[in-house]
């Protein structure tokens, strides 16, 4: 987490206002994953650090380590009721529908954010888009049915791009074991069906779009100010 530090002012506004808004002394909350969750988290140790009784719930091994770093105790998914869930995202279209999963952290991300009372994004400028697809979807998969994914998703979707995602030559690794696709969908109109297609195929763990999830976006400029989001029904 090192490399996040000195890092973009908009962001750091961003996760820095989540907490400073969201969060409750003695409450469980959800840390998402990623270089503007990064800011949320410091943020969390300050406050612990100052001695509040924050617990939290990561979602990655990374998020995991920096809390260890900081000093924030963590517990298991629903060992305590989550309060509030702070996360980046890749893409957010106007009806607050989400692409993630750039970090790699899908699976775990959407299983607390499932289980958050509250879910509030953190994003910059650069991350509001008029609809998902930009950025290709991340899938999580079982590796041993790589091939029959592949095939599957475009027997259903046509003939796409879908790179697995590779670090130095070797297939990423998620947190569980599994691996990710990057697919290139193109425009993405409908994320509930789509999701649902994908997940119908065996071997998809989960996908990276989330909807009908977020309570609220907060999105950091430079100048240190945030922008809370009002959401536009989907078309
Ligand atoms: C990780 C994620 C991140 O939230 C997403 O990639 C945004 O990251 P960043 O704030 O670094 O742009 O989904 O799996």
């Amino acid at each position: 987490m090192q490399r996040f530090e000195n890092s973009d002012p908009a962001k750091r506004a961003a996760g820095y206002a989540a907490v400073d808004e969201h969060v409750v002394d003695g409450t469980c909350i959800g840390l998402g994953t990623g270089s503007t969750a990064y800011w949320a988290i410091e943020r969390v140790g300050q406050r612990i650090a100052a001695g509040e009784r924050i617990c939290a719930v990561a979602t990655s091994s990374e998020t995991q380590e920096l809390c260890r770093r900081l000093h924030i105790p963590l517990v298991e998914l629903l060992a305590e009721p989550i309060a509030v869930a702070i996360d980046g995202a890749d893409e957010v279209a106007p009806d607050w529908s989400l692409t993630k999963g750039g970090g790699g952290a899908l699976f775990r991300e959407k299983a607390v954010a499932l289980c958050a009372k509250r879910y509030v994004v953190v994003v910059t400028k650069s991350k509001l888009v008029e609809a998902l697809g930009t950025f290709p979807l991340p899938v999580e998969i079982v590796p041993y049915a790589m091939a029959y994914v592949r095939r599957e998703i475009r027997r259903r979707s046509g003939d796409l791009p879908i790179v697995r995602r590779e670090i130095e030559g070797q297939p990423f690794v998620t947190d569980n074991g599994n691996w990710i696709f990057d697919c290139h969908f193109g425009r993405i109109d409908d994320p509930p069906r789509l999701d649902a297609t994908l997940r119908e195929i065996l071997g998809v763990v989960a996908t990276g779009l989330f909807f009908n999830i977020a309570s609220e976006v907060l999105v950091g400029s430079a100048d240190g100010r945030v922008l809370s989001l009002t959401a536009s029904a989907p078309n």
